[in-house]
């Protein structure tokens, strides 16, 4: 079993004993409920670097009024067994109030990439996520951080912020692990009843379909229609379906090496998010 430290004077104290035998850290930041889509970070962090140390906290900030906060699982116990049979040397689990002791006085924003998208459906959340990440790397000083490619915009705000609060460490993104039916793990899937498990498989292979036209250059709009009906018929609540610049997330991907498409459903209690990178032939 990992060792699990709940307070940041004792994370600090172990982190301190690390890193004055010379070695690295890596930090894989998580909300719990892990799948193999966690344990593949925990991996890769172990591949680049000598103690992982992997982050469990239900962030309050990055949720809106009427989102899941109090329904999301937390299962501390199978995700630190899960943890035992993987390179996890240690796990942090604060309390909100170890995270937030005098509330919420500073928020980090990256504006010009937290309103669009998600952003725009949920308001506030990439505040919330950047604020948190930030206190995490603060805390834990890693030489590198491993997060999930599957929240594409995610990715891209905290290596924006990273970027430019001149944060001393690595990230990294990795690749999003599937079911075999396409399904992107997530912690959310769980919300799902059988049948919709069986529908929510139909986001990936809209996202190679449009995959598919973007490469080849024909009838992308219409595709990208016909995808949207698609998706709506099956029974999702689509918030968007979208192809941007990869880079910045840019409406004006046409001229950009590379594409991604993202999209954003609710179907029945789950709000699920996927994407696919598209490298254009010029
Ligand atoms: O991706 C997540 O699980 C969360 O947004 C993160 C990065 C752990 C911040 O709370």
């Amino acid at each position: 079993m990992p060792v699990v430290f709940n307070t940041v004077g004792d994370l600090r104290e172990f982190l301190n004993a690390t890193r004055s035998q010379g070695k690295t850290i890596g930090f894989v930041p998580t909300m719990g409920n892990l799948h193999q889509g966690h344990l593949d970070l925990v991996n890769k962090a172990a591949e680049m670097s000598d103690v992982v140390i992997v982050s469990i906290f239900v962030n309050p900030m990055q949720f809106g009024p009427h989102e899941d906060f109090d329904a999301y699982p937390r299962t501390l116990e199978s995700d630190c067994s899960a943890l035992a049979n993987h390179p996890c040397n240690a796990v942090f689990a604060p309390t909100v109030r170890e995270m937030y002791p005098k509330g919420v006085n500073t928020e980090i924003d990256v504006p010009s990439l937290s309103t669009i998208l998600c952003g725009h459906h949920r308001p506030g959340h990439f505040k919330g996520v950047a604020t948190v990440v930030t206190k995490l790397l603060n805390i834990v000083q890693p030489n590198v951080a491993v997060f999930g490619n599957k929240d594409y915009q995610q990715l891209q705000v905290i290596r924006t912020m990273v970027a430019d609060l001149l944060i001393p460490v690595t990230i990294v993104g990795a690749d999003t692990t599937r079911e075999p039916s396409g399904l992107a793990m997530s912690s959310r899937n769980a919300y799902l009843s059988k049948e919709e498990r069986e529908t929510a498989a139909m986001l990936y292979a809209t996202l190679k379909n449009i995959g598919e036209a973007l490469r080849s250059d024909s009838q992308v709009s219409t595709t990208l229609k016909q995808e949207k009906e698609r998706l709506t018929s099956a029974g999702f609540v689509l918030d968007y379906l979208e192809i941007r610049d990869a880079q910045d997330l840019s409406k004006s991907y046409v001229e950009a090496t590379s594409a991604v498409i993202l999209v954003a459903a609710k179907l029945g209690q789950a709000r699920l998010i996927d994407n696919l990178v598209v490298e254009l032939k010029h």
